[in-house]
């Protein structure tokens, strides 16, 4: 039995590693027909996630302390594509203890954010900047950019540095931190599909300690059943 409690232990253990994390559940939106006219969406050159393509992001985000123009520090967005309307959808951001931070995580629909000029202004700076400081991908291409009925969210992520130093250039100019970001659809509504594999291990360990203890009880019993021989 000592052998499973380990077991059960080791795999709580590797779900409770990622300890520093921020998630956001929310639904796939309808679609929308965007018209291919430029500048279009594929114009923002924003980093794009997806379910079926692209659906973990590695980089790294520059931040900076709150401020009181900036509560949240910097901001920073992409584009959520491919999703499937009514579908649950959860987003992590991932990050090492050692840089602590504090992100913020919103998504928003495509005409929630044309219409609302901070999240528009903010959209524009952030694209304008990447654009001026090369950081969207050099085998940017602008294939697939045709007429299409898409299920899109914006994803505007803010990110603040969390910590206190007493070394000034630390204080200055934080170190940028890096981040996985993550997108995982859940499975039939109810399970990210990344705990799947999770899940059904948990459910093998539990239906095999069930079996494994039913043996060991008759094992047991069949020791006590059975005479000891005397030995006065
Ligand atoms: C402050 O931090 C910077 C960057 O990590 C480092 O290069 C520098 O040596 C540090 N200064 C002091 C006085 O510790």
């Amino acid at each position: 039995m000592s052998l499973i409690l380990y077991l059960v232990f080791l795999v709580a253990l590797a779900i409770t590693v990622n300890a520093n994390t921020e998630k956001l559940i929310f639904l796939g939106p309808s679609a929308i027909t965007i018209p291919n006219v430029h500048p279009g969406l594929d114009d923002l050159r924003l980093d794009t996630l997806s379910p079926t393509g692209q659906h973990t992001l590695e980089t790294q985000l520059t931040v900076k302390f709150p401020t009181e123009a900036e509560p949240r520090g910097l901001q920073s967005w992409y584009l959520i594509e491919g999703l499937q309307e009514g579908r649950r959808y959860e987003l992590r951001i991932c990050w090492a203890a050692t840089q602590p931070t504090k992100f913020w995580l919103d998504v928003h629909q495509i005409t929630e954010v044309f219409e609302t000029p901070l999240l528009i202004s903010s959209l524009a700076t952030y694209s304008e900047r990447r654009q001026e400081l090369g950081l969207e991908d050099p085998e940017y291409t602008k294939a697939g950019s045709s007429t299409l009925s898409k299920s899109v969210l914006f994803l505007q992520l803010h990110s603040a540095a969390d910590f206190f130093s007493s070394n000034r250039t630390l204080m200055e100019f934080p170190p940028a931190v890096d981040v996985d970001i993550i997108l995982d659809p859940y499975l039939f509504n109810i399970l990210p599909r990344s705990l799947g594999p999770t899940a059904i291990y948990i459910a093998i360990l539990a239906v095999g300690s069930w079996f494994l203890s039913g043996v060991i009880h008759t094992w047991l019993s069949s020791i006590e059943a059975t005479p000891k021989p005397h030995t006065d």
